[in-house]
């Protein structure tokens, strides 16, 4: 059986300090209410909530970061920080803010409010081998290449195709070590893999869940809004409860 790092040396990294151009509204769509909860507060119960991570830096935009206030109740300490212009300086800003004793580090994003059960310990898992795992999922339909943007010009072999998620787990210091890489080189990922791959460390894919969808346009928030109503009326795919307000 593969050992889980005690929950002390765990930390996680929450990159909620985005604008959310492709869902507008009246504000960013991680404090939109899902299910009448602000979705970065489902996103956050859902991490504590699996018991597996003893501390939580959360980035966000600056002009929220002295207001903030995590859900009541939650069972893991947060630090709300400043996030960067683009999502791998969110990163960065929130990985200088978990304290030394967090060896491991989970990165998960806060537009990801449906997380299952169980994603965060696979991946921990996971991570073990080599000190890298994904949450991801094998591509299921035909993939096109296009050709300006209008007509299919190729169709892609699918076969060793995934879709990168979060949850994404790494080793303090090898994420550490790539990030301190990428800015060397001037290189911006949207995801920790791309930068901890370019390191030449390898990183272990695990599957994830079709449910744990990042909410990017307003169909993804309309999907979620579908998902929790069925999961109310009793439905079978019940997402996790989410600190009792589910
Ligand atoms: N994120 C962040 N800092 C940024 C950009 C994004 O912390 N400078 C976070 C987002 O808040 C989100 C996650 O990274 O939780 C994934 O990014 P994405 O879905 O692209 O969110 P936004 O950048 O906010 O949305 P958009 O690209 O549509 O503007
Ligand atoms: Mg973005």
């Amino acid at each position: 059986m593969t050992s889980i790092p005690p929950t002390e040396k765990v930390g996680a990294v929450v990159p909620a300090a985005g604008g959310g151009e492709r869902l507008p509204g009246p504000v960013a769509k991680q404090f939109r209410e899902l299910g009448g909860t602000p979705i970065l507060h489902r996103t956050l119960w859902c991490l504590a909530e699996e018991g597996r991570v003893g501390f939580i830096a959360l980035a966000l935009p600056a002009a929220e970061v002295a207001s903030f206030e995590p859900p009541a109740g939650l069972p893991v300490p947060v630090r709300p920080v400043a996030g960067g212009t683009e999502r791998q300086y969110s990163v960065v800003n929130g990985l200088s803010a978990l304290p030394p004793e967090v060896e491991w580090v989970i990165v998960h994003d806060g537009a990801r409010p449906l997380l299952p059960p169980g994603l965060v310990e696979a991946c921990l898992a996971g991570a073990q081998e080599t000190g890298a795992a994904i949450a991801a999922l094998p591509v299921s339909d035909t993939v096109k290449r296009a050709n300006e943007g209008e007509f299919a010009e190729a169709t892609v072999p699918r076969g060793d195709l995934w879709l990168a998620q979060t949850p994404q787990v790494a080793r303090r210091e090898l994420l550490e070590r790539a990030l301190a890489l990428a800015a060397a080189e001037g290189f911006e990922g949207t995801d920790e893999a791309v930068l901890l791959e370019a390191a030449g460390i390898r990183v272990k894919l695990v599957p994830g869940s079709k449910f744990n969808f990042k909410i990017t346009t307003p169909e993804d928030l309309a999907m979620a809004e579908a998902y929790l109503a069925r999961a109310q009326g009793g439905g079978t795919a019940a997402p996790p409860p989410v600190g009792g307000v589910l």
